[in-house]
């Protein structure tokens, strides 16, 4: 579980900062994440834990500071650009089509990926590449019996699934999710814990969470983000025990559970 200290990191960012008008959403946040790092990210609501996910996507410009991917720096890309580089997340609020089956969903999600425009023959080759493709990513999730269903009658547990086979489809080297586990039922938790463990280790994942079942089986560091400033960063064990956790998560269930 723990990434190669070789090299530079997966994921660096320097003294980060993003404002929203007198709103500092994310404040001065320095982190490193080193190649195939489990690392997790939690915090109170509206503590800029997605605001530091748009952030690193590109969604959002920063008001300060640099973020580097395997050393690049990535800081002024934009989202497309970045996903071509090996960035690829999880939206808290769904970007699945519902009324598309789960294959057209992955085979929009593949298609992001071609980046030439292919002459009849070669399309031909490519589109079966990623039907093949799409069947593989559905088959690795247990989606492979819902294929050809629209995506509105799978259950909560499968969307969560099927957003981040949308987000392996970019064939990320650094891989965001935002909240994989938030509304689920404690079997599809369970369904979903799995199949982050069985992610590629060569993959570097980032996920923020509130579910510290979740975090202690799949990640091995954490960062507390509190008003926009990283307040701790550290072993799982360590953080969840830290005082300064205890406190900000006083009167929650959310530590310890
Ligand atoms: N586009 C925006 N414009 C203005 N303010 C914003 C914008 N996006 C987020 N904010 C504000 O920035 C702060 C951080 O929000 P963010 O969504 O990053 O929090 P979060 O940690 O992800 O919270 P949650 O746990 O509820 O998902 C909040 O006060 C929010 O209202
Ligand atoms: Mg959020």
């Amino acid at each position: 579980m723990i990434g190669s200290q070789d090299g530079p990191p997966a994921l660096e960012v320097q003294n980060l900062s993003c404002r929203f008008g007198a709103l500092v959403a994310v404040h001065d946040v320095s982190l490193a994440v080193p190649p195939g790092g489990r690392f997790g990210i939690i915090g109170p609501n509206g503590a800029g834990k997605t605001t530091f996910f748009n952030l690193l996507s590109g969604e959002l410009r920063p008001s300060g500071g640099r973020i580097r991917l395997f050393g690049e720096d990535v800081t002024r890309l934009s989202p497309p650009r970045r996903v071509a580089k090996g960035i690829g997340r999880t939206f808290q609020i769904t970007r699945i089509f519902p009324d598309l089956t789960v294959r057209e969903n992955l085979t929009l999600a593949l298609l992001g990926l071609s980046r030439s425009k292919l002459q009849p023959l070669r399309r031909w080759r490519a589109d079966r590449v990623r039907q093949q493709r799409a069947e593989e990513l559905a088959g690795s999730f247990g989606l492979a019996h819902r294929l050809e269903d629209p995506a509105r009658v799978l259950s909560h547990g499968e969307l969560r699934e099927l957003e981040v086979l949308l987000a392996l489809a970019t064939e990320p080297r650094v891989l965001l999710l935002d909240e994989p586990a938030a509304g689920l039922s404690p079997a599809e938790r369970q369904d979903i814990r799995r199949l982050l463990q069985d992610l590629p280790t060569s993959l570097t994942l980032v996920m923020i969470e509130h579910d510290m079942e979740v975090l202690r089986e799949v990640v091995d560091r954490v960062a507390v983000l509190h008003y926009g400033e990283l307040v701790v960063e550290g072993p799982t064990a360590e953080v969840q025990q830290h005082p300064a956790v205890r406190e900000i998560y006083l009167g929650s269930a959310e530590v310890g559970r």
